[in-house]
C-alpha cells in the first residue's frame, strides 16, 4: 500500500510540474503565471477539485508516443469563488505549448457536460497555441465538440473566458461564444488568422499586438469586455465579476446588502444636467451617485462609448446598467453602440438580472458610414433585445429620448415596467430646430418667425408631461431621488412573472 501511494504522489508531481521546470521558469519569465497559480488564485482556499490529472493524448504520430505529459496542457476541475460553484479549465502553456489534443479537449468538455447538470458556470482560462499539430483532424474535432458545448450551455450558465496568452485561429471562437470575455495586456492576443498570413493575403504589415492584443479587442472591435494589467490583477477581477452573477437561468443572481440605504437621496444630481440642452455632462456621474456604495462594474469601457453598459447593485441586488452617454457622440445611437448594449440586455434577460436603463439619446447617428454599415439592422438588435426582455426593466430619462431612440432604449411600449423622466426630460419625434425647419419649410427666408415656431414647438414638447399625460411615463421625478425611486421600483418588481409565447427560437436581425 505505501508503495502505491508513494507511486500516486510521484504521478500528481509530475503531473504538477506541467512541461517542466524550465518552461514554468520561461512562462513567469513572460510575466505570466502557470495554469495551477492562475487556479489557486481563481479559486477560494483549497476548494479545488482536480479531475483527469493523469489524462494523456493517444497520439503515435511525429514522435508523440513516448512524448506524453500527464494532464495534457489543460487543468480541469472545479471549485469554490467566494464560496459558490465554478467549473474551470487552465490552459497550460508549459505542455505543448497548451495546444488543444483530443483528449484536452475531451477534458473542457467533461467540466462543461457536469457545470450544465449541476448549473454552475464555467470559467475558462486560456493560453494555447491552438490545434495540436501533431493530431490533426482529430484537434479539429476536438474543438468542436467544445463549440457545441458552448452553444448548448449559452443562456443556460453562465460562461467566461479569460484570454491570458495566445488564442488563434478557430480556437477563438470557443471564446468567441461564452458571455464575457476578458483579455491581459501585452501577453494575450486572439485572431482568426495571424500577422504572416494576414501580410501574404492583404499585405498589411501588423504586430500579433497591433492585430489582436487586449487594446485591439476592448478598443476597435469590442471582442474583448475589459484588459487587465496583468494575471493578479486580471483573477482578482474576475472574482469580484463573478459575484454579481447567478449560477445559472434558474437561479437568481446572489444578493449583497451593503450599508447604502435604499431610500438615500443625493441633492447633487439637481445640478447634474446642464442648462444648455446641448452641452454634455457624465452619464457616468449619474450611475455611481445612484448605485450601492458607487460600486459600478463597467464592462467595454473603452468599446462604443457613447453607450454604458455594466453590472452594479441597488438595495443589494444585482442590476444590469445600460445609459447613453452625452459625453460620447452627444449620446448617439449607432452601430457599435446598438450591438454591444443589445447582447448585455439579452445576457441580463437570459439569467434574471434586472435592466435599468438611463436614457438621454438625441436620436440614431446619421450618415451614410452608418447607413450602409446596416444600422438598420443593426440598431433592430437593440430593440429587439429589449423587446423580448422579460426580466424586471426601470427607466429614468435624464433629457433627450427622441425618435425612433425613444422606443428602443427601453420605453413603456416595450413592455418596461416602471418609466420615469427628469423634470428638464425632452421627449418628442425630434429637436425643436430641427421639426420646425421641416414642418415650416416655406418660412425658411424669416429666421425670426423660425425662431418663434421653434420656441413654440419647444415649450409645446421638450418636456416629459406630453408623454406623461399618456402614461408612457409613469411618473417624473426629482432626480436627487432617483436611487430611492428605483429601488423601490425593483423591490416591487421582485416577484415579477412574464413569459414570451412558446417559439423554438426567435430571428433577431444578426
Ligand atoms: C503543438 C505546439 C503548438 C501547437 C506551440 N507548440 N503551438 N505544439 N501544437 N499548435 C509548442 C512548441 O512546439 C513549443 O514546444 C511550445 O509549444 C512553446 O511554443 P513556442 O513557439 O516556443 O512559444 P512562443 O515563442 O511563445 O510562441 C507561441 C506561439 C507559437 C505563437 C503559439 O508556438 C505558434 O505559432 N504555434 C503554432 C500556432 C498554430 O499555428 N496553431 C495551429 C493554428 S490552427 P517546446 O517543446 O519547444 O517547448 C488552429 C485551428 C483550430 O488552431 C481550428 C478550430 C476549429
Amino acid at each position: 500500500m505505501h508503495d502505491i501511494i508513494e507511486q500516486l504522489e510521484k504521478k500528481r508531481a509530475a503531473a504538477r510540474l506541467g512541461g517542466g521546470q524550465r518552461r514554468i521558469d520561461a512562462q513567469h519569465a513572460k510575466g505570466k503565471l502557470s495554469a495551477r497559480e492562475r487556479i489557486e488564485l481563481l479559486l477560494d482556499e483549497g476548494t479545488f477539485e482536480e479531475w483527469d490529472m493523469f489524462v494523456e493524448h493517444r497520439c503515435a504520430d511525429f514522435g508523440m508516443a513516448d512524448n506524453k505529459i500527464p494532464g495534457d496542457g489543460v487543468v480541469t476541475g472545479y471549485g469554490m469563488i467566494n464560496g459558490r460553484l465554478v467549473f474551470v479549465f487552465s490552459q497550460d502553456f508549459t505542455v505543448f505549448g497548451g495546444a488543444l489534443s483530443e483528449s484536452h479537449a475531451e477534458k473542457i468538455c467533461k467540466v462543461m457536460d457536469q457545470a450544465m447538470r449541476v448549473g454552475a458556470p464555467v470559467i475558462g482560462l486560456n493560453d494555447s497555441g491552438g490545434a495540436r499539430i501533431q493530431e490533426g483532424v482529430a484537434s479539429l474535432g476536438g474543438y468542436a465538440e467544445v463549440f457545441q458545448r458552448n452553444v448548448m450551455a449559452s443562456g443556460v450558465i453562465p460562461q467566461i473566458s479569460m484570454i491570458m496568452g495566445p488564442c488563434a485561429g478557430g480556437a477563438v471562437y470557443s471564446p468567441a461564444m461564452t458571455d464575457f470575455i476578458f483579455m491581459v495586456k501585452d501577453s494575450s492576443y486572439m485572431f482568426v488568422t495571424g500577422p504572416e498570413v494576414v501580410k501574404t493575403v492583404t499585405h498589411e504589415e501588423v504586430t500579433a499586438e497591433e492585430l489582436g492584443g487586449a487594446l485591439a479587442h476592448t478598443g476597435k472591435s469590442g471582442v474583448a469586455d475589459l484588459a487587465f494589467e496583468n494575471d493578479v490583477e486580471a483573477i482578482a477581477m474576475l472574482r469580484r465579476f463573478f459575484n454579481y452573477l447567478p449560477l445559472n437561468n434558474k437561479e437568481k443572481p446572489p444578493v449583497r446588502m451593503s450599508g447604502d440605504a435604499a431610500e438615500r437621496l443625493d441633492m447633487s444630481l439637481d445640478t447634474l444636467v446642464p442648462d444648455n440642452p446641448n452641452k454634455p455632462y457624465d452619464i457616468k456621474e449619474l450611475i455611481y451617485k445612484v448605485v450601492d456604495d458607487g460600486d459600478f462594474f463597467e464592462l467595454q469601457r473603452e468599446h462604443a462609448r457613447n453607450i454604458v453598459i455594466g453590472f452594479a447593485r441597488l438595495d443589494g441586488q444585482s442590476v444590469g446598467i445600460v445609459a447613453n452617454n452625452p459625453m460620447v457622440m452627444a449620446g448617439c445611437l449607432d452601430i457599435k453602440s446598438s450591438i454591444k448594449a443589445a447582447r448585455f440586455v439579452r445576457f441580463c434577460d437570459a439569467f434574471n438580472i434586472p435592466v435599468v436603463t438611463f436614457v438621454d439619446v438625441p436620436g440614431f447617428m446619421p450618415g451614410t458610414a452608418q447607413e450602409y454599415g446596416g444600422i438598420i439592422k443593426h440598431g433592430a438588435k437593440l430593440l429587439y433585445a429589449y423587446a423580448e426582455c422579460t426580466v424586471p426593466k426601470v427607466t429614468v430619462i435624464t433629457r433627450k429620448a427622441y425618435g425612433g431612440a425613444y422606443d428602443v432604449m427601453s420605453s413603456k411600449h416595450l413592455r418596461g415596467d416602471v418609466n420615469f423622466a427628469w423634470p428638464n426630460a425632452e421627449i418628442a419625434v425630434m429637436g425643436a430646430k430641427g421639426a420646425v425647419e421641416i414642418i415650416f419649410r416655406e418660412d425658411k427666408g424669416d429666421p425670426a418667425k423660425l425662431a418663434a415656431k421653434e420656441a413654440e414647438y419647444k415649450a409645446r414638447f421638450a418636456n416629459p408631461f406630453v408623454a406623461g399625460a399618456r402614461g408612457f411615463i409613469d411618473d417624473v421625478i426629482q432626480p436627487h431621488e432617483t436611487r430611492k425611486r428605483i429601488c423601490r421600483s425593483l423591490a416591487m418588481l421582485k416577484d415579477k412573472k412574464l413569459e414570451n409565447p412558446w417559439r423554438k427560437h426567435g430571428n433577431i436581425p444578426l
